[in-house]
């Protein structure tokens, strides 16, 4: 796998995913045509080693594993993790606001968006749609414009001669977003207007009604590469479709040999308490299925290893009082380990050592994120997870700017050294994090 390949596989999943439903679609996609077979909640499961499966849930999550050739119970499972919701605006149930010869849209804020980046950007939507059909079953049914047709523009600086000082944003009333302008208030109904789209896209469905819907807006731009030679990249939902991506990659990449997990769950930036969410028992319901018996299961997850990936902050160069001065953090230099004493992340002393000697087999040395002491940390899902399953775990990500933009930034040889370090995991025997103690 070389960068520019990566990349653009890279691109095309991130562009082609504006949300957690379109994410976890394309894994599905990808893992279909990479040999892995679909399970199903609702059925028996009748697992054979050596096969690869996953199983989707409320299409937000999903659990994808391959069990390998080497007895899972003795050589446990690889498992990465990562989240497929990113920050954004989510349509409220009873949208529409007429003001003046405008249409606006209510929107909640979903997760902790960065506001001021939504402004003057050329925004879409896409989501997930509940209809009545013809025969008056309810359907579920993906939707996606694809086009701009929405923008919040910003206030004039000549209206708000304070906004490069001061700028504030009121959550409510400032963000709706403009659908339409017309000087006879001529709008159609919201739902309407959604049932149009959902006919073009699925001309056979016989749609009766829509009852509801979950759905976000999202930048219509597509992710580049940046700098002078192509150094740097940027694009929407780089935090966490960028791990997602490269966790189905290298699943499907790392044979059948060792047995591996990818679970990849929604609802991360709000918390992750929900049936999709991490801190949810979608993990502990797919485990229970492979290794039935509690006994086993418990030393099978004994053997295991988890690998959070989510991005990690890298050092702003016109905000470095920011950073914790001893511990920059640069693009295009490698995985960045991320560790906080009061377990926001999962890493400890012992996964820490451990994935640093994993990435001295690629060459590479990682890079070591902490908060300053003075500022607050964030969290992702690897302390929930560890807690739950009792898994060794380390928290690390690739290294970025301006996360929960509504646009951020990466080196660009950042997801391939991700990868790469992944697919040495991947390959890994359980003797590489079933230390000892001396006595
Ligand atoms: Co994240």
């Amino acid at each position: 796998m070389n960068n520019i390949d990566l990349n653009k596989q890279l691109f095309s999943y991130l562009h082609s995913s504006p949300t957690p439903f379109h994410a976890v679609a394309n894994i599905q996609k990808y893992l279909l045509s990479h040999n892995f077979s679909q399970l199903y909640e609702s059925d028996k499961w009748h697992l054979k080693q050596g096969q690869s499966y996953f199983v989707l849930r409320d299409n937000g999550a999903v659990i994808a594993f391959t069990l390998g050739l080497h007895e899972p119970v003795t050589e446990g499972f690889r498992m990465l993790a990562a989240h497929t919701d990113s920050p954004a605006l989510q349509i409220k149930p009873k949208p529409s606001i007429s003001e003046g010869s405008f249409l606006n849209l209510g929107v909640e804020i979903y997760g902790g968006a960065l506001l001021n980046s939504w402004f003057d950007r050329d925004l879409s939507l896409a989501g997930r749609v509940c209809c009545e059909t013809g025969n008056g079953s309810l359907e579920i049914m993906l939707i996606d414009f694809k086009r701009t047709l929405l923008t919040i523009p910003s206030v004039a600086i000549h209206l708000d001669r304070e906004a490069n000082e001061k700028k504030t944003v009121h959550r409510q009333n400032h963000m709706p977003p403009i659908l339409a302008q017309d000087c006879n208030n001529n709008f159609p109904d919201f739902n309407a207007f959604l049932s149009a789209q959902l006919q073009r896209q699925y001309p056979a469905a016989k749609i009766k009604e829509i009852l509801s819907f979950d759905i976000f807006c999202y930048d219509t731009q597509p992710p580049t590469y940046t700098g002078l030679n192509n150094e740097m990249l940027s694009g929407s939902r780089l935090d966490n479709l960028l791990s997602c991506f490269v966790g189905m990659s290298t699943l499907a990449a790392a044979g059948n040999n060792y047995s591996n997990m990818l679970i990849c769950t929604n609802h991360e930036e709000n918390g992750s308490v929900s049936a999709s969410g991490a801190s949810g028992a979608f993990t502990d319901a797919v485990l229970e299925r492979i290794a039935p018996d509690p006994v086993r299961r418990r030393i099978t997850l004994h053997n295991s290893f988890l690998i959070s990936m989510d991005n990690s902050h890298a050092t702003h160069p016109n905000f470095k009082e920011k950073t914790d001065p001893a511990h920059l953090v640069l693009l295009n230099k490698g995985p960045v380990i991320k560790i906080n004493a009061n377990q926001r992340y999962a890493t400890n002393s012992i996964s820490s050592a451990v994935f640093k000697n994993l990435c001295k087999k690629i060459e590479v040395t990682p890079q070591e994120f902490v908060m300053r002491s003075d500022m607050t940390c964030g969290s992702t899902v690897g302390p929930m997870t560890a807690a739950r399953l009792g898994l060794k775990t380390v928290d690390i990500g690739v290294p970025s700017l301006a996360m929960h933009s509504i646009r951020e930034h990466t080196g660009a040889e950042d997801p391939l050294l991700l990868y790469r370090t992944i697919m040495i995991f991947l390959q890994t025997e359980s003797s590489a994090w079933n230390l000892h103690n001396v006595t």
